[in-house]
């Protein structure tokens, strides 16, 4: 069934769905955005960091390898969720060869719910030998894991409330005589969710993704029993900000959540308060948190720039300086774009 049906369908069964709903079944189910479209890349919808440069890729797998030299040193799982086209995975292992024992010590594991991707993925690292899984399953656990995302939370759906006086949660409805969905609201009774609310009363809107919580936990309980690492790049906050954030994108352009369903990526900045309590929950350390502009100059991207930039000719320098702005200015991805590194070893 096309999605837009399926999405009909279900308001008339339920008579109104909130977004976070609408959001799941355009992207994750049936034939739905996230598991069958190509998305990323400069030709398709939207680009990230690891597709922009080379650069990032690198400067996070020397994180990686550092990390694994002080911390671990023994076989661990490598496990990347939703490596998109193998971009970031490919850099990491292309980097590792200065340091050749983490290589050695490395199972690869990569989660990702997207046949089409994962065809791509398949394709792109064939010479390496690779799990895959559509869910979060790691098939050793007798070692530890070093698992990592980028722009990975930002795909779950979220609900969307805002406040005037009360909290109010926007609904989807659909009106068969005019053939077109819309936006209604209704006050929050439940208990629970006002008080979650409570913290977004100065920004005086909120978005909510139980999902994401739901996914951050089992990996939280996972790191706790097997111990391990896990590192999430993200566009996100710490402070809720004033405005909501969903965003819809169709080939590089800004869309209306109705526009192209089920054909055009959806995201939401990642609320990282959220995550970090969570971690806490769950005694996890907390290693790191900063931006992405600082992660990647303090682990040596303008060294790695300047590197790549010797002996090259004008333009091929003025296409890196413009690929390392892109990732580290703070107008562009280098404030908006978080890093957090939680453990348990
Ligand atoms: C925005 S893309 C980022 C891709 C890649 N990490 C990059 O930086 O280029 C999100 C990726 O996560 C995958 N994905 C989204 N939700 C997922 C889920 N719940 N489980 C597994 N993969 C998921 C998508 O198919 C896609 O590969």
């Amino acid at each position: 069934m096309n999605i837009e049906k399926l999405l009909i369908d279900k308001i008339n069964k339920k008579g109104i769905i909130d977004v976070a709903e609408f959001i799941q079944i355009s992207q994750f189910e049936n034939d739905g955005y996230y598991l069958t479209n190509n998305p990323i890349g400069k030709k398709n919808d939207f680009i990230t960091a690891p597709e922009i440069s080379q650069m990032f890729g690198e400067i996070f797998a020397i994180f990686l390898i550092n990390y694994w030299d002080r911390k671990i040193k023994t076989k661990f799982n490598l496990v990347e969720l939703g490596p998109g086209r193998g971009t970031l995975l490919k850099d990491i292992l292309r980097t590792s060869y200065i340091n050749k024992q983490f290589l050695s010590a490395a199972r690869l594991t990569l989660i990702e719910k997207n046949k089409n991707l994962m065809k791509l993925q398949q394709d792109i690292l064939s010479n390496d030998k690779i799990e895959w899984s559509e869910e979060f399953l790691i098939s050793d656990k007798k070692i530890p894991s070093i698992i990592y995302s980028n722009e990975f939370f930002d795909c779950f759906p979220v609900r969307q409330f805002y406040k005037k006086e009360k909290w109010y949660e926007k609904f989807i409805k659909y009106d068969d005589s005019e053939q077109k969905f819309s936006f209604v609201s209704q006050k929050v009774n439940n208990h629970k969710i006002l008080k979650t609310l409570e913290n977004f009363n100065d920004a005086k809107v909120a978005e909510i993704s139980e999902q994401r919580k739901k996914y951050f936990n089992l990996i939280c309980k996972f790191l706790k029993k097997h111990k391990g690492v896990f590192i999430t790049i993200d566009y996100g906050y710490i402070n809720p900000p004033k405005y909501l954030s969903l965003q819809t994108i169709y080939n590089h352009k800004n869309t209306h959540l109705f526009e192209n369903i089920g054909c055009q990526d959806i995201t939401a900045h990642v609320n990282f308060e959220e995550l970090i309590c969570l971690a806490n929950e769950h005694n996890l350390n907390i290693d790191l948190f900063c931006n992405q502009k600082d992660f990647l100059i303090s682990n040596g991207i303008q060294e790695r720039l300047k590197a790549l930039q010797k002996n090259k000719n004008e333009q091929v320098i003025r296409n890196l300086d413009f690929d390392y702005k892109r990732l580290v200015d703070n107008s562009q991805m280098g404030e908006t774009f978080k890093v957090l590194v939680i453990s348990c070893l």
